[in-house]
């Protein structure tokens, strides 16, 4: 089993506020790593770091290094447009663009200059597939995006990053808009996905770490206080704040 992202001495600050206190982490190619912990204690900021959309945040400063297949992300030289399309992300809310269900999905190949129709329509039908959409989307393909349900937005932006064949896949509390059986169901997703994609996912739920992911890391105030198995965190962790925090005494 290789590393597929290697995240070694890692800060982040948001102006003056430290918010990534010296991360080091990695996350296993074709596996699902989840990161858990209290609100605001940073997970979603080292999630943004694993494609560099903190970029896009001014007063944002990062050192230390990501290694994405051995090569430093935070490199000088690194390309940012390559690096979100080989690493995308799903956010907590469903953000389908104003556009038709087929317009969404092939999004990226047409602003990347794709215009074969037939290869578009064979993209959207595999990453529909993909995303286990297929079949609920096929006949409304031309319809409006935004009117499917929430569960069913959420599996398109799936599909949406499928159609730029990704290699990571980032999940943002990608459930916490759904109801407990489009949950179940984005779950199991997940699971598929992890045969051809590593993901990388941001829960507040520990039930849903303990149920999918492989590998866990729990967060506290910036620092990553364990990581490890997600079978050895949840049942014999090795710090105590982690074994606070998953009985349920934290706070
Ligand atoms: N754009 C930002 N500018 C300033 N501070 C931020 C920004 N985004 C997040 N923070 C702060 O960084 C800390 C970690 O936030 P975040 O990564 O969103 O935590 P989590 O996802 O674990 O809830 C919080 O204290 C939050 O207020
Ligand atoms: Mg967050």
């Amino acid at each position: 089993m290789t590393n597929k992202i290697d995240i070694r001495d890692l800060d982040l600050f948001y102006g003056k506020f430290h918010a990534l206190k010296d991360v080091s982490m990695a996350v296993r190619q074709n596996g699902i790593t989840a990161l858990i912990g209290p609100s605001g204690c940073g997970k979603s900021t080292l999630l943004r770091c694993l494609n560099r959309m903190n970029d896009l945040i001014p007063g944002c400063r990062v050192s230390g290094s990501v290694a994405l297949d051995g090569r430093n992300i935070y490199a000088p030289d690194a390309e940012v447009a390559s690096l979100r399309k080989r690493v995308g992300m799903v956010f907590q809310r469903p953000n389908p663009f104003p556009l038709s269900v087929r317009d969404n999905v092939v999004y990226g190949l047409k602003v990347a200059g794709s215009h074969d129709r037939r290869q578009l329509a064979e993209t959207a039908e595999r990453s529909l597939r993909g995303a286990w959409l297929w079949d609920q989307v096929k006949d409304k393909l031309d319809a409006p995006a935004l009117g499917l349900p929430l569960d069913q937005q959420q599996r398109l932006c799936v599909a949406r990053l499928l159609a730029v064949q990704p290699e990571v896949i980032l999940m943002d509390e990608p459930c916490s808009a759904l109801d407990p059986i489009a949950t179940m169901k984005i779950e199991e997703l997940m699971l598929e996905l992890k045969r051809d994609y590593t993901i990388a996912i941001v829960t507040h739920n520990m039930q849903q770490a303990a149920r999918v992911s492989d590998f866990s890391g729990y967060m506290l105030l910036g620092e990553m206080v364990e990581f490890g198995e997600t079978n050895q965190v949840f049942t014999r962790p090795a710090d105590k704040r982690t074994e606070d925090y998953i009985t349920g005494r934290y706070g």
